[in-house]
């Protein structure tokens, strides 16, 4: 039987799409003073340690999707930690919330704590297990992750590679060219790559499911790689901003013809929120000279994200026949906002101020394949 539940007046929104996100750093968010490199060994490596208990990394990712569900996010695209148990407790926990989600072991066999790391071959027995027992599993799927460049071996990155060619379908995520001192060191660990984004080449990674997050320091050569491979970028604006990694050129990639998906990308990043993602790109693009509208942002975080996934026919939209990942959500909370949306006159006008002003407090509803999955003021659950 159907349940007439009346939202009127209210904006209702495919469920928000992040194309990069940690489900262990959740913890490690807001730490202060540290660029990227120093970030990774201060706070990042030591919380990522905990996942290797299944009682953590279980609690942590039912944490981790729920937070997600309670910020109007839907799906993502997600990186646990090296640990299997990090994978198979993140994917439990989607498939118990019917979410579209895409994870997968993050391989790092150097310049990590030895607890962090792993070994090709270990690697490699855990992927593939992982890979049968995960991908096209309900709504889930694998992503070859292999963390950065300066964190496995060529061995590692040339498995990686072997892996993509053995199973179609699968994803790839790792980052690129985020941080000046990284893309240095990158160059003088792979001396014979063109740039950065080129080891990934090398090692066959790039194709049209590879996500690279950041790409804030690449160049020409690199944007008409990624083009004619079909990989996409996700772009993380809070993140670049809060680690001072730099600012992301929004406009060449988009005129390079590269697809772009945003991402919290947190722990790196300062929320969870896609809302505050939007905003926070906005701003990046404005020191720039460039003007985001208020579509361009929600696209990136709907549709376009859903299209460069390959999966516009299932997420991101309202056309006939997807799932109904959907979120309801307040126009304003509290009186500035209200007073704003009063005034504002067009459809982009009141978007745009909702993306300036929103965040999560506004989320009335989240909807997971048509079933509600998390209510404002819902009651506390007991026992
Ligand atoms: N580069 C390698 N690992 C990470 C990570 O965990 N976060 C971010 N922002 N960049 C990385
Ligand atoms: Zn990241």
């Amino acid at each position: 039987s159907w349940q007439h539940v009346d939202h009127a007046g209210r904006l209702i929104l495919p469920g928000f799409i992040d194309t990069h996100v940690h489900s262990p750093q959740l913890e490690v968010i807001g730490s202060w003073g540290a660029q990227l490199l120093d970030w990774l060994d201060t706070y990042t490596f030591p919380s990522e340690q905990r996942f290797a208990d299944p009682e953590q990394a279980r609690s942590g990712s039912n944490d981790f999707v729920d937070a997600l569900l309670a910020h109007g996010t839907t799906s993502a695209v997600v990186f646990p930690t090296v640990h299997k148990v990090s994978v198979d407790a993140l994917f439990e926990a989607a498939a118990a919330r019917g979410m579209r989600l895409i994870a997968g072991k993050v391989l790092m066999d150097r310049h990590a704590p030895e607890a962090l790391r792993d070994d090709v071959d270990g690697a490699e027995r855990d992927c593939e297990e992982l890979i049968a027992r995960w991908h096209g599993h309900e709504r889930l799927a694998y992503a070859v992750t292999p963390r950065f460049a300066p964190s496995s071996s060529d061995a590692q990155l040339a498995m990686a590679g072997e892996l993509l060619a053995r199973h179609a379908g699968l994803y790839m995520q790792t980052h690129v060219a985020e941080n000046r001192a990284e893309v240095r060191w990158a160059a003088e660990l792979f001396p014979a790559a063109r740039s950065y984004l080129d080891v990934y080449e090398r090692f066959g990674l790039l194709n049209e499911r590879a996500l690279l997050a950041h790409a804030v320091w690449i160049d020409a050569a690199d944007r008409a790689l990624l083009r004619e491979r079909g990989a996409t970028i996700a772009h993380s604006p809070s993140s670049n901003l809060f680690l001072g990694s730099g600012l992301f050129g929004w406009a060449a990639a988009e005129d390079a013809g590269v697809a772009i998906g945003l991402a919290s990308d947190v722990g790196g990043g300062t929320s969870l929120s896609m809302i505050r993602t939007m905003a926070a790109a906005y701003q990046v693009q404005a020191l720039a000279g460039t003007k985001l509208s208020a579509w361009a942002l929600l696209h990136a975080a709907t549709r376009g994200a859903a299209t460069a996934l390959g999966l516009q026919h299932e997420i991101g939209s309202f056309d006939a026949g997807l799932l109904a990942d959907v979120c309801v959500w307040d126009w304003a909370v509290g009186p500035v906002a209200q007073r704003r949306q009063q005034i504002a006159r067009s459809p982009h006008e009141k978007l745009f101020a909702w993306i300036t002003l929103a965040d999560e407090r506004a989320l009335v509803a989240s909807y997971v394949a048509g079933r509600l999955r998390h209510e404002r003021d819902a009651p506390a659950p007991t026992g």
